[in-house]
C-alpha cells in the first residue's frame, strides 16, 4: 500500500526572531500562515554557536499548540533527548554526524509518541544515512554548515534527496535547512524537499506576514513527488 506524499510546509526558524518576545513571534508566524515551528539548538560544540535548550521548549509548548520541530545540533543527541521529550517536542532531529547508532533515539522518540528524523551536514556522504532512512519520519538536508542563520544557500547537498527518496516510505517528509529565500525555495521544491526552514527570510526586515506570504507563494511552483 502507498502513503500519500506529505503536504508541502513552512517551518520558521525561531533562531532569528526576537527571543524576548519569543511567544508574540510564534503568533504572529502561525496566523500570518506558517505550519510548524523549527527550533535550532546548538551547544557549541558539534557546532560553533549556543542558542537555547529544553527549558525554552517546555515553555514554548505552554505557549502555543503550533508543531514544534526541533533540530539538534548538539554532539551527543542521547543524553538529551529524555529532556526534549519531556519538553514537548513534536519533531526531534539529531544529526548523523553526531550518532553512530541512531536506531534506538528514534525508537525512543516512537515510543514516546513522537517523531524522530535525522539531519546531514552538507560535507557528509548521504550513504552513511541512507541504512536509517527507513525508521525516519523525516530527513534534515542542511543546505548551509550548521551553526549560523543568514549564510547563503549551497546547492550541492540537494543532489541528496534523490537518494533518501529511493529508499524512504512515501510519506516521510525531507526539510531543507538553511538559507531558503523565494530565490532559492523553488529548487529545493523541485529538488523534492517539502518542509522548508527559514529563518532571516522569516523575521527579517519589517513585514514578517508578507515574508511568509511570499514563501508560500514559492512553495506553491512545480514539485517533485516520489
Ligand atoms: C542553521 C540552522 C538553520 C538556520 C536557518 O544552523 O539550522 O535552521 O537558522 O536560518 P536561515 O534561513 O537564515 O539560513
Ligand atoms: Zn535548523
Amino acid at each position: 500500500m502507498t502513503s500519500p506524499a506529505p503536504p508541502v510546509r513552512l517551518a520558521p526558524s525561531i533562531l532569528s526572531s526576537d527571543f524576548s518576545h519569543l511567544a508574540d513571534e510564534v503568533s504572529l508566524v502561525i496566523e500570518a500562515g506558517a505550519d510548524w515551528i523549527h527550533v535550532d539548538v546548538m551547544d557549541g560544540h558539534f557546532v560553533p554557536n549556543l542558542t537555547i535548550g529544553a527549558p525554552v521548549v517546555k515553555s514554548l509548548r505552554a505557549a502555543t499548540a503550533a508543531y514544534l520541530d526541533v533540530h539538534l545540533m548538539i554532539s551527543n543527541p542521547a543524553q538529551y533527548l529524555d529532556d526534549f521529550i519531556s519538553a514537548g517536542s513534536d519533531m526531534v532531529t539529531f544529526h548523523i554526524e553526531a550518532e553512530s547508532d541512531p536506531l534506538p533515539l528514534l525508537d525512543k522518540l516512537h515510543r514516546a509518541g513522537r517523531k524522530g528524523g535525522l539531519a546531514i551536514r552538507p560535507g557528509t556522504d548521504v550513504e552513511q544515512l541512507l541504512p536509517y532512512v527507513p525508521a525516519c519520519d523525516m530527513v534534515l538536508v542542511m543546505t548551509v554548515e550548521p551553526g549560523f542563520g543568514g549564510q547563503s544557500f549551497m546547492e550541492q547537498p540537494l543532489d541528496k534527496i534523490s537518494a533518501i527518496r529511493a529508499v524512504a516510505a512515501d510519506s516521510m517528509e525531507i526539510q531543507v535547512d538553511g538559507g531558503i529565500t523565494v530565490e532559492t525555495l523553488p529548487q529545493a521544491l523541485r529538488a523534492g524537499a517539502n518542509v522548508f526552514v527559514a529563518g532571516s527570510a522569516v523575521f527579517g526586515g519589517e513585514d514578517v506576514p508578507a515574508n511568509i506570504a511570499a514563501l508560500l507563494q514559492a512553495m506553491s511552483g512545480p514539485r517533485t513527488v516520489a
